[in-house]
This record gives structure tokens, C-alpha cells and sequence, in this order.
């Protein structure tokens, strides 16, 4: 689409640029517009102030925000789990044992049939006001399964993640060590060219902390940058070896020591962040019927924290964004203003994207407009659809 598109009437916007307007980081200005141009902000101001544009969008009053930047998600996969989780609301406890279940069924699934999930994925979580999502492989588990599913997720984003470590497959049960040395040769080799990270569970169960940090390290040598699960079923070496190998991410972060948040809060940056961001998954929590992380804890020691949704079809089958919203702020004791900017520019940091979660001119015209007068109703009206309209790269996209 091409000419300039302006977005007036805006109730309250939320930019994400600290000191502007009111509200902190939010950096809230009220009777605003958004010139949009070539696909990017090109101005920001009061409405009385706006420019002429090409076409017009009349918020009417209502929010506007940054899109949501989810990052981290399993979309390329085939199959459900719905029996695992019936089993698990009669009490059956969450090991991760089911991914080998995904496994089976993505590897017997051709190309067109995992693009088709990915797409479906992709349009229900923009619908939810997401305009950047990152994919993760991880469920093929062969040198060609997790290359295609690579393939695959560059058609839908430009950030992708090789999980080849996610579990060791059945066929290397007896060898795992065998299974790494395949990860970190033949298949991050077929990966790589795919890929923009490198991930590994590190959990019991999974893959031990020396498996991981090989792994990652063999990553890092061909230039991917690395984030991983950690501590997400029980306390672990995860979150320490994240900061020792500067990951971009440590995700879960629901079981951590006050060694562990001290690590974190050791990588602070001169703009009052942290290198290694804590993103927080409460849709897998909330689908697992586990504790909440403590994201009190991680946020009062400076940790910036992100909020994602880990949809997959195991522990999180949630593309929502605001519903991870809702959750962080009713069951995570975090603000609405500290999660809406997790959601955001938090995850923004967490894919070390300077470019996304705020709304400045230069920027992406990501954006969406809200039923709603301000931010706090995404958690105020939990499961209720909020997004009126999303703009991505400045293009409307379809109406929910
Ligand atoms: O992030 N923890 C590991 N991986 C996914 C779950 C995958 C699954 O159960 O299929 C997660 O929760
Ligand atoms: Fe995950």
C-alpha cells in the first residue's frame, strides 16, 4: 500500500519512549496522532497538530500501542496434544515427555501441512495484536526436519530459532551424547542458514548444562546469537550459563536462587536494562497448573523482564498476547504498565531489536488500535478481544 496514512483521534498512545508524556517507560501522550510513511512513523503529535495524509484512520478515542513482540513461540509443528492436557487437568504433572508426541507427528507431516499451521498460528496471534513473533524448530529432531522447519519459519519471520535441543529423540535414547555431537555438526550446519538464534532446554530430563553449553557455544561460533529454556521445571544451571555465554534471552525463569537473579542483574546496562533478559511464559504455567515465576523479584533487583507466549501444542497452546498480559498482572503481581511494556519493548530487548516496542519516528508503523481507552483494559477485561485494528510495517491487516 502505498502513501501516507495518519491515525488520529488517539485517546491515550503508548509509545515506549521514556519521558515522553506521562506514564514512565510507557511514555504515554494523550489527543495524539501517528503519520505513517513508507511502512514507518514519520511524525508524532498532537492531533490538532497532524498533517494532511492520503488516507486517515479515526481512532475515536481510543488506545493505540506498540505491536506486541512475541518472542518466543513453537509454531512449526503437526498435530495436538488436548488428551495430554485432559490428562493433566486429572492431575497427570507436566515433564515434557509430550514433545516426543509432536515429534512423531511433525516428521510424518509434508511441508504444505506445517506451513498451514504456521500461517494459522500467525494470523490468530496478529489478530491479538502481535506484528513480530519469533519461531522456533525443534520439532523434527533430524538434520532435514529441523532444516525445513527453519525454512518453513523464514516464511513467516525474520526471527527464527534452531531448537535441534529440545529433547533427545527416542532414536538416540541410549545415546544422547552421540545425539549432540549430530546437533552441533550435520544439523547445525543444515540450520544455520535459517536460523537467526540458537536455543537449548536445559532441564532434567533434557539436556544437562554441559550438553548446553556446548551446543550453544558450537551456535555461537556460526554467529547465532543465543537465548534458552531455563528453569523452568525445577531449579537448574540455565539462567547462570545464559549469562556467562551473554544470551540475549533466559526463558521460563519460573524456579530461580537469588544466585541466579543476581547473575541477571549483573549484566545491567548504562540504560538501566539488562543484557540478559528474563522472559516470563505465564501461558505455560497457567496451562500446566504450575507457580507462577516471581517476576516481583526479578524486576525489583532491575532484571528487565519480557512477556511471551511459548505457544506450542504442550504447555501453552496460546497465541494470545493479551491474555499473558492478564496473567502477569493477576497472577504475577506485575503492573499493567510493567507488563504492557514487557510485551512490548521487553521483548523488543529480549531479540535485541532496537528497532521494535516503541513507537517513534523511524520506527516500523507496528502499532494497534484498541477497543479500549487505555492500556490497563488488556488486563482490566481479561479474555475480552481488544484489538480493533493492527497496522504492520504500516499495512492494515485484517479486522478480527
Ligand atoms: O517451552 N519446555 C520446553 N519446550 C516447550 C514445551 C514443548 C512441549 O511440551 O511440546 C516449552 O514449554
Ligand atoms: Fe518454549
Amino acid at each position: 500500500m502505498t502513501g501516507s496514512l495518519l491515525v488520529d483521534n488517539i485517546g491515550e498512545l503508548v509509545t515506549n519512549v521514556a519521558g515522553e508524556g506521562e506514564g514512565g517507560p510507557l511514555g504515554i501522550r494523550h489527543h495524539a496522532a501517528v503519520l505513517v510513511e513508507a511502512g514507518r512513523v514519520a511524525w508524532i503529535g498532537p492531533t490538532r497538530y497532524a498533517p494532511a495524509a492520503d488516507r486517515r484512520i479515526d481512532a475515536e478515542g481510543a488506545a493505540v500501542l506498540p505491536g506486541f513482540v512475541d518472542s518466543h513461540a513453537h509454531l512449526v509443528f503437526a498435530g495436538d496434544r488436548a488428551a495430554e492436557f485432559a490428562a493433566r487437568m486429572s492431575g497427570q504433572p507436566y515433564t515434557g515427555g509430550g514433545i516426543r508426541t509432536t515429534v512423531g507427528a511433525t516428521r510424518a507431516a509434508s511441508d504444505d501441512e506445517l506451513r498451514a499451521t504456521v500461517r494459522r498460528l500467525r494470523v490468530e496471534a496478529m489478530r491479538q495484536g502481535t506484528t513480530t513473533i519469533e519461531i522456533k524448530s525443534g520439532y523434527g529432531l533430524t538434520v532435514a526436519d529441523e532444516a525445513r522447519s527453519l525454512r518453513i519459519a523464514t516464511e513467516f519471520t525474520d526471527e527464527t530459532t534452531f531448537l535441534g535441543a529440545h529433547v533427545v529423540p527416542a532414536e538416540y535414547a541410549d545415546r544422547p551424547d552421540d545425539y549432540v555431537g549430530m546437533v552441533c555438526g550435520p544439523m547445525l550446519a543444515a540450520a544455520a542458514p535459517y536460523a537467526r538464534w540458537i536455543d537449548v532446554f536445559c532441564e532434567r530430563g533434557a539436556f544437562d548444562v554441559d550438553h548446553a553449553r556446548a551446543i550453544l557455544a558450537c551456535g555461537q561460533a556460526v554467529g547465532l546469537g543465543v537465548r534458552l529454556h531455563a528453569n523452568q521445571l525445577g531449579p537448574g544451571p540455565g539462567v547462570q550459563l545464559g549469562v556467562e555465554l551473554g544470551a540475549a534471552s533466559v526463558d521460563h525463569c519460573t524456579h530461580l536462587t537469588d544466585a541466579d537473579i543476581e547473575a541477571l542483574a549483573s549484566t545491567a546496562t548504562e540504560d538501566g536494562g539488562t543484557a540478559t533478559v528474563a522472559t516470563l511464559l505465564p501461558g505455560a504455567e497457567f496451562s500446566t497448573r504450575s507457580p507462577y515465576p516471581d517476576a516481583r523479584r526479578l524486576l525489583d533487583a532491575g532484571v528487565t523482564v519480557a512477556l511471551a507466549t511459548d505457544c506450542n501444542p504442550g504447555s501453552s497452546y496460546t497465541s494470545s498476547m493479551p491474555f499473558c498480559i492478564a496473567l502477569a498482572v493477576c497472577e504475577m503481581r506485575m503492573t499493567p504498565a510493567e507488563a504492557v511494556w514487557a510485551a512490548t519493548a521487553g521483548g523488543a530487548a529480549a531479540l535485541r531489536r532496537d528497532d521494535l516496542g516503541r513507537l517513534r519516528p523511524g520506527a516500523p508503523a507496528d502499532l494497534m488500535i484498541l477497543d479500549a481507552p487505555s492500556h490497563l483494559h488488556l488486563a482490566y477485561r481479561p479474555g475480552v478481544p481488544l484489538i480493533r485494528q493492527v497496522l504492520h510495517n504500516g499495512v492494515p491487516q485484517c479486522r478480527p
